[in-house]
């Protein structure tokens, strides 16, 4: 290491050279090592920068902290675990505490989904909910249901299994083949129809009938599981079409395939309910959870699973394995502190009834941006809004990552940007008044890279 790296290093802060080493996720390395967006701490609604300057949290960090940044119950609730114990091994054994969470997120899912699996992210939990599917298939006697049905435009993380199920072109070109024997519904998505809708558009309900053909091509006996999102957020927050989820869960029933619903950015209250299937008055088989469950805090994820799926596995010799999956850090004490801490903060403060409440005017004001040059489309649901926007030449996604650079650098703030779509997705304790500064300042970001 240089003199001077270490000496930057020394005095807290970052010369450029420093950044090489970490080659970041989903990222634009080269242009971030340009001009880095680095936050150093966060409260509430903000994040700050080394030289003390806010910038409000639009994104609520990744689509997870839902409780806001830093909230004492929870940083305090972490601080008692890690003094108390690190670690326990949870491969036959375990802590208490992580069984009063596992009931905590069952209380929270539709009746009937009591069982819950701990990983450590989305992608593990749904690569976790898609074995779960394949085995519980086996264990039945039906071991050649082997087939998993995703759909375009899905995001289900970044594991091999996820990737497969997932529908994102450039997430899945350069790894292969990836899992045999994937298949993919349409995504639910059609400007000319469901152009500056709030809410769930009224059109692409039909859009679930693919699934009929799909079994016509493969054969229900080949087939375990669908799983989709409620609402596709990696791709732009595209809200499933009235109706569309219903009749998913009436040709899953048809046919005896499981349905899993994602879970992973709609769970906590993102959609003004605990999970976005009580939203929809539809139980899946299994829903997927991660981000909100700690407010993204420490790392945690995983699966609420229905009685019969779970009570199938529940059979032969008492001292023998029901199912070979689990991770290392599954239920880690940290993780589990964090949990209760944070399903406790969203209880005393009512917060996923308060993304309800906020949505209405919420979804207004983002619809006021419409008439903005180069507005092409803009989708709400919950705390949430897609606003897709017209290319410059020859440089699709530019616009939009000048908006999030900008944003950052100018405008004191945090936004996603995905292709040439912008997305703002609040902690959900933000005020009417935030959210207003939210939208001035997005609507100042598009004007100035029209
Ligand atoms: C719906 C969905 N599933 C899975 C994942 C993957 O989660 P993680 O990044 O924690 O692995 C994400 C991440 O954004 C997601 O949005």
């Amino acid at each position: 290491m240089s003199r001077a790296s270490t000496q930057s290093r020394e005095l807290g802060t970052l010369s450029p050279n420093d950044l090489e080493a970490y080659w970041m996720p989903f990222t634009a390395n080269r242009a971030f090592k340009q001009r880095p967006r680095l936050v150093v701490r966060a409260r509430d609604m903000h994040y700050y920068k080394s030289d003390g300057s806010a910038v409000l949290d639009g994104a609520a960090g990744m689509w997870c902290c839902n409780a806001g940044h830093n909230r004492s119950p929870i940083v305090e609730a972490i601080q008692r675990q890690a003094g108390e114990l690190d670690y326990a091994p949870p491969f036959q054994f375990g802590i208490p505490q992580a069984f009063t969470l596992a009931n905590r997120i069952a209380a929270l899912a539709p009746a009937g989904l009591d069982h819950v699996f701990f990983a450590n992210s989305g992608s593990e939990a749904v690569d976790t909910a898609l074995k779960i599917a394949l085995a519980y298939h086996s264990v039945r006697g039906e071991g050649g249901r082997t087939r998993l049905i995703g759909r375009e435009r899905g995001y289900h993380g970044a594991g091999f299994g996820g990737t497969s199920v997932g529908g994102i072109v450039s997430n899945r070109k350069h790894f292969g083949t990836l899992l045999a024997g994937v298949d993919h519904l349409p995504h639910t998505y059609n400007r000319e129809e469901q152009a500056f809708t709030k809410g769930e558009p009224e059109w692409g309900a039909h859009l679930a009938d693919e699934l009929e053909r799909i079994v016509a091509l493969h054969d229900a006996s080949t087939i375990a599981a669908v799983i989709v999102e409620p609402m596709a957020g990696s791709t732009g927050v595209l809200p499933a079409p009235k109706g569309y989820l219903q009749r998913l869960r009436a040709i899953c029933d048809k046919y005896g395939l499981l349905l899993i619903f994602d879970e992973v950015i709609t769970g906590f209250g993102r959609l003004g309910h605990a999970f976005a299937a009580e939203r929809y008055g539809v139980v899946p088989d299994m829903i997927t959870f991660a981000k909100g469950v700690t407010s993204g805090t420490v790392p945690m994820g995983g699966v609420v699973v229905r009685k019969g799926i779970h009570d199938a596995f529940m059979r032969g010799p008492e001292h023998v394995i029901e199912l070979f999956h689990g991770y290392t850090y599954s239920a880690h004490p940290l993780a589990v502190a964090a949990g209760l801490a944070t399903l406790d903060l969203y209880r005393e403060e009512d917060l996923f009834a308060r993304a309800k409440k906020l949505e209405p005017k919420w979804a207004d004001t983002a619809m006021s941006l419409k008439s903005l040059s180069g507005v092409l489309d803009i989708r709400t649901v919950g705390l949430t809004v897609a606003i897709d926007l017209a290319s410059r030449p020859d440089a699709f996604g530019r616009r939009a990552f000048d908006i999030m650079e900008r944003g950052f650098h100018e405008e004191g703030l945090m936004l996603r940007s995905l292709g040439e779509t912008v997305v703002l997705t609040p902690p959900l304790i933000v005020s009417e008044a935030q959210a207003g500064e939210l939208f001035d300042k997005l609507s100042k970001l598009i004007r100035a890279t029209a």
